[in-house]
């Protein structure tokens, strides 16, 4: 079925936002003013969609698992979406693994205000509904969190794009990223049309270069957890006891 006209309008449009420096491009939640981290990117279409919209990448670090001799062979569309990142200013890395990405030296220089992971998967090695098959994918975003939550700035985000039908839903990615300290404070439908040039790829497997269905699928936004300074708190008592001060001094 075909979407409707205003949702395409509405996905192709990039919104302008004023900025101290002038205009920032900004394409759904991602911005220009933003330091972007994209792991375990497929052809590199969501990378080169995001920087094509802001008209730069240079706030972009995509990259992918796998080498780019492999994506060459994987994907008909990796050579010339890697040109034309670099092209436009972004880094692009091979061989990151999102589990281990403090130990990677690029990695280890920089911070990030959004850690983007469209649709991890661990590889199709069996039936999805299968617990094994759940487990390991489980494992591999519990492993990405606990990584990527090293590299967050302080108010970063990692946001991370799954499916919610069954069987995936039972990768409770919540619980998951509740183990690394981080909370989810928004999901968000996702609509690929949003990205425009995007195509989502199994990325492994004789099909890997074939996309799959992504109907209902949300955004899943995750931040560190606030912890309370409880030392700076006043505590009850005290505070009705202000209270109680300033009744009789505003009377008096
Ligand atoms: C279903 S594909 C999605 C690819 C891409 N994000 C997209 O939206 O088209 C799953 C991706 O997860 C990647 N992946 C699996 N394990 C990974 C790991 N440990 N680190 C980084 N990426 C990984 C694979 O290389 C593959 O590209």
């Amino acid at each position: 079925m075909a979407p409707p006209v205003l949702e395409v309008a509405q996905a192709i449009a990039v919104e302008g936002k004023k900025g101290a420096k002038g205009e920032v491009k900004w394409l759904k939640h991602y911005s220009l003013a933003q330091s972007i981290l994209v792991v375990g990117d497929g052809d590199f279409s969501f990378s080169r969609s995001l920087a094509t919209a802001f008209g730069s990448g240079e706030n972009l670090v995509a990259t992918s698992l796998d080498s780019y001799g492999y994506l060459r062979i994987m994907y008909s569309h990796a050579e010339s979406n890697v040109t034309s990142l670099k092209k436009m200013g972004a880094t692009v890395l091979h061989d990151v693994d999102a589990t281990e990405m403090k130990s990677h030296a690029h990695h280890a220089l920089n911070r990030f205000d959004r850690i983007v992971f469209n649709f991890p998967h661990a590889g199709f090695t069996g039936r999805e509904t299968t617990s094994n098959m759940v487990n390991s994918h489980k494992k591999l975003v519990m492993a990405c969190f606990r990584s990527a939550s090293s590299l967050l700035r302080p108010d970063g985000e990692i946001h991370v794009t799954h499916r919610t039908g069954h069987p995936y839903y039972r990768w409770e990615i919540e619980q998951l990223a509740s183990e690394s300290a981080l909370v989810m404070f928004e999901k968000d439908f996702f609509w690929k049309y949003d990205y425009p040039g995007y195509n989502q790829k199994r990325g492994s497997g004789l099909r890997c270069d074939k996309d799959f269905p992504i109907d209902g699928s949300c955004t899943f936004k995750f931040r560190m957890e606030r912890k309370v300074d409880e030392s700076a708190s006043i505590p009850l008592a005290a505070a009705l006891d202000l209270m109680k001060l300033e009744a009789v001094t505003s009377s008096a």
